[in-house]
């Protein structure tokens, strides 16, 4: 069989990645969490002193770390020049930190390359999730999905993935996350939007098993 491209995008605590996984899962897809290569960049960038609100300075070191994505659903992995970073591209500083990081030109041309190469690579094909994938990254995957949800649950998901010292209120988190939403959505170079050719699937009132059995019916019509 042909490989199979999925593109699943829309702001966050939709649950893109929980959806994305299972789907690659049950279909025997690799799976890509293009945030979390976003978030790595950030990382990078905190961790060597680069002013992330100076985009020249961002602009300049960003051919500097080399970034490597494991796509097991099972298991995904990211490293940043051989550390692994799962853990701490998922704190707070880096949440803050990433909008700014991932509008600068530079940093999305590179990665969008990296995240291209992946999935020409994937033998039977893969689910890419992020918020430009089926405008930009991949215009050609088989079937483009566009995940939303109310502020609300999308707030009430953010706060239930958090823990510890880093759990913050809900009302905070959903002021933390309108705010990366807009900027991710209103930066010049390739913002977040639903592809024209995309299946908008709202995830409020749906169980993760809903959203999953749903996406995985739409591959499979297209097959
Ligand atoms: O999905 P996640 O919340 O981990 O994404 C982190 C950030 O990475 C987003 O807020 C956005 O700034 C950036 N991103 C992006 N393009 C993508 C995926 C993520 O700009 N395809």
């Amino acid at each position: 069989a042909t490989p199979v491209i999925v593109a699943i995008d829309g702001p966050s605590g939709t649950g893109k990645s929980s959806t994305s996984k299972a789907v690659a899962i049950r279909l025997g897809l690799g799976f890509l969490d293009t945030g979390a290569q976003y978030r790595a960049m950030t990382w990078w960038m905190l961790s060597n002193g680069i002013d992330v609100d100076d985009p020249a300075a961002v602009a300049a070191a960003s051919a500097k770390p080399t970034i490597v994505s494991g796509t097991d659903p099972q298991a995904p992995t990211i490293t940043v020049d051989g550390t692994d970073v799962s853990v701490p591209i998922r704190g707070r500083e880096v949440t803050a930190a990433v909008s700014a990081v991932s509008a600068v030109p530079e940093v999305r041309a590179r990665i969008t390359e990296l995240q291209r190469s992946i999935a020409a690579e994937a033998p039977a094909g893969i689910v890419v999730e992020g918020r430009d994938i089926g405008t930009t990254v991949l215009p050609n995957a088989d079937l483009k999905v566009f995940l939303t949800a109310s502020p609300e649950a999308r707030a009430a998901r953010r706060s239930g993935e958090l823990r510890g010292k880093e759990a913050a209120d809900l009302a905070s988190t959903r002021e933390a996350l309108i705010k990366r939403d807009a900027a991710d959505a209103g930066r010049k170079t390739s913002p977040m939007a639903k592809a024209a050719d995309a299946v908008e699937v709202d995830t409020t009132e749906l169980t993760l098993d809903e959203v999953v059995a749903c996406v995985v019916g739409l591959v499979e019509e297209r097959r």
